[in-house]
C-alpha cells in the first residue's frame, strides 16, 4: 500500500501567514497528524506541497517523501504530481493534510473493503446533517453506487443527499495511473477533479466511516478550535479509561502526546503538553504547566511550571516553582516555593526550599540551600558552573559568584557571597564581621 497525502493547498480562509497544514492540534502539525496514522499503515507515504512549501517539508519526517505542486489547479492535479510515487503494480491509499482525525481502524476497514471486493477503488462515505460544501453519493433506486456530484455542480433535489464524499479513497495504482490523464477541468471550478478518476472506474465499492468528525476538514480557525476540543475530551477520556483521575476534565488540558501512568491525579486547571510522560501515583496541580518533560512515580507538582525537565521518583516540586530547560532532579528532591532551576542537575534528597535561583550548576546528594541563594551564572558575558559537593549546607541568602566550587560537607555561613572555592569539611563565609556599639541609639537619643 502506498499513501499520498495532498495538502498543496493554501488555506485562505485560516487568514494565515503560515500554510494551513502546520497549524497545531493538540500540540501536533496537522499533516504530521496524518502522517502518522498513515505511518501506521505503511512505510510509502509522500505528501504533495505547494505553497510555502519548504515550511512544511521542515517539519515533517524526513523519510516522507515530497512532490510538490507548483500551481493548484484541483485534487487530480495534485495526485498527478505525485505520479511518480504511484506504483501500477500497488494500491494507493489518497488522504489529506488537513483532515488530521482520520483513524488507523477507519483506514485499515477501508483498505480491507477493497482488498475483498477486488474493485478499482474504494471510497469513504459519512453521512452528515449538514452537507454542505462536500461532494454527494449519487445512488441509484437499489443503493448502487453511480457518481459524485461536487456541491458546486448539485441540481436542487441532490443538494438534500446527506452521504457525502470524504475525498479519501484506495485505487488500483494501475487504474489511477491510466485515469488521471484523461480528466477534463470542464466543471463549475475550473477544476481537475480527482473525483472525476472515480467515475472512470469499472467497479467502485464504498465503506462508511462511523465517527464524521474523523473526516472533519480544518479549513478555519474555528473548525481548528472545534476539533482541537473534540480531542481534547477524547484524550481525557482515554487517560481516564486507562485509569488517570482527571479531577475536573473542563479545566484540563492535555496534548495526544502526552502519557500518563495510572492512579495518577491531574488537579483543575492544569497544562500538560508536548513529549511529556508522567508516571504512576503523581498529584499534579492545580494550576501547573508541564511541557515536554519526563517525571517519575509519586512526584507531586503544585501550581508551577515544567519545562524541558527530568524529574524522578519520589521528588517534589511547588507550588510556584519554575523548572526550566535542563533541570534534572534525582529522586526525593524538594524543590519549593519561588524556586527557579535552569541547566542544573540536583541529586538525590537536595532541598532547595525557598527563593531560590540554580541555573548552570550541580549539587550533589542531601544538600541543602538554604532559603534566597542565588547562583550567580551569568557574568555579562557568558554563563558559568556552579559545583556544590555532597551534604553541604549552603546557608540563606548567599550569592554564589560563578565559577565556582563548594566542597562535600562544607558549610556556607548565611548571607554569605562566595567568590572563591569552598574546601571540603570547611566553612565558608564571606560577609562583614558584625559590630555592635553598645547603648549607640540611646546615646543618640540623649537618654538612657
Ligand atoms: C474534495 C472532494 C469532495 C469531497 C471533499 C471532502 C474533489 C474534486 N472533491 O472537495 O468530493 O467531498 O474533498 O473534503 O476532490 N489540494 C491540493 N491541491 C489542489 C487542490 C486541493 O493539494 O490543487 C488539497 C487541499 O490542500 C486539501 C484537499 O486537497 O487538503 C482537498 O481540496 P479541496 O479543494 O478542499 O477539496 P474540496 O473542494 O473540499
Ligand atoms: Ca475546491
Amino acid at each position: 500500500m502506498r499513501v499520498i497525502v495532498l495538502a498543496a493547498g493554501l488555506g485562505k480562509r485560516m487568514k494565515s501567514k503560515y500554510p494551513k497544514v502546520i497549524h497545531k492540534l493538540s500540540g501536533k502539525e496537522l499533516v504530521n497528524w496524518v502522517i502518522d496514522t498513515a505511518n501506521a499503515i505503511s512505510n510509502d507515504v509522500a505528501v504533495v506541497l505547494g505553497h510555502k512549501a519548504e515550511l512544511v517539508k521542515e517539519r515533517i519526517p524526513n523519510w516522507v517523501d515530497v512532490y510538490i505542486q507548483q500551481e493548484q489547479l484541483g485534487t487530480a492535479h495534485a495526485v498527478m504530481a505525485a505520479s511518480d510515487f504511484i506504483d501500477p503494480k500497488d494500491d494507493v491509499l489518497i488522504l489529506y493534510g488537513d483532515v488530521p482525525l482520520i483513524s488507523k481502524e477507519t483506514l485499515i476497514k477501508l483498505i480491507k473493503k477493497h482488498k475483498n471486493s477486488k474493485a478499482d477503488v474504494t471510497l469513504l462515505t459519512a453521512f452528515l446533517d449538514d452537507p454542505t460544501g462536500y461532494g454527494r453519493i449519487i445512488r441509484s433506486k437499489d443503493g448502487k453506487f453511480l457518481r459524485i456530484v461536487e456541491e458546486a455542480d448539485l441540481t436542487e433535489s441532490e443538494r438534500a443527499i446527506s452521504e457525502i464524499n470524504t475525498g479519501i479513497y484506495v485505487f488500483k495504482g494501475e487504474r489511477l495511473l491510466d485515469a488521471l490523464p484523461r480528466i477534463r477541468n470542464d466543471n463549475a471550478q475550473g477544476e481537475y477533479y480527482l473525483t472525476d478518476a472515480v467515475s472512470m472506474m469499472e467497479s467502485v465499492e464504498t465503506e462508511l466511516v462511523e465517527d464524521p468528525v474523523e473526516i472533519m476538514g480544518v479549513n478555519t480557525r474555528k473548525h481548528l478550535a472545534f476539533l482541537e476540543e473534540k480531542l481534547r475530551w477524547r484524550v481525557l477520556e482515554k487517560l481516564m479509561d486507562e485509569g488517570v483521575t482527571i479531577v475536573d476534565p473542563s479545566t484540563t488540558y492535555i496534548d495526544a502526546t502526552v502519557r500518563i501512568g495510572r492512579d495518577t491525579v491531574i488537579h483543575p486547571m492544569t497544562f500538560v503538553r508536548g513529549h511529556t510522560v508522567i508516571g504512576e501515583d503523581c498529584e499534579i496541580g492545580p494550576m501547573t504547566t508541564i511541557e515536554d518533560s519526563e517525571i517519575g512515580n509519586r512526584v507531586r507538582i503544585v501550581r508551577s511550571e515544567v519545562k524541558g525537565a527530568f524529574i524522578e521518583s519520589d521528588a517534589s516540586v511547588g507550588p510556584y516553582s519554575r523548572l526550566r530547560e535542563g533541570s534534572v532532579l534525582k529522586r526525593k528532591v524538594r524543590v519549593g516555593n519561588f524556586v527557579e532551576v535552569k541547566k542544573a542537575t540536583l541529586e538525590e534528597n537536595v532541598a532547595a526550599q525557598h527563593l531560590t535561583y540554580l541555573g548552570d550548576a550541580h549539587v550533589g546528594a542531601g544538600t541543602n540551600v538554604g532559603a534566597g541563594t542565588i547562583t550567580c551564572n551569568y557574568d555579562g558575558l557568558r554563563k558559568n558552573p556552579t559545583f556544590i559537593g555532597e551534604n553541604a549546607f549552603i546557608g540563606s541568602n548567599t550569592a554564589l559568584v560563578a565559577p565556582v566550587r563548594v566542597g562535600k560537607d562544607a558549610l556556607i555561613g548565611a548571607g554569605s557571597v562566595i567568590t572563591m572555592d569552598v574546601p571540603e569539611g570547611s566553612l565558608g563565609l564571606g560577609r562583614a564581621r558584625q559590630v555592635n556599639k553598645e547603648e549607640w541609639v540611646y546615646k543618640r537619643r540623649g537618654k538612657k
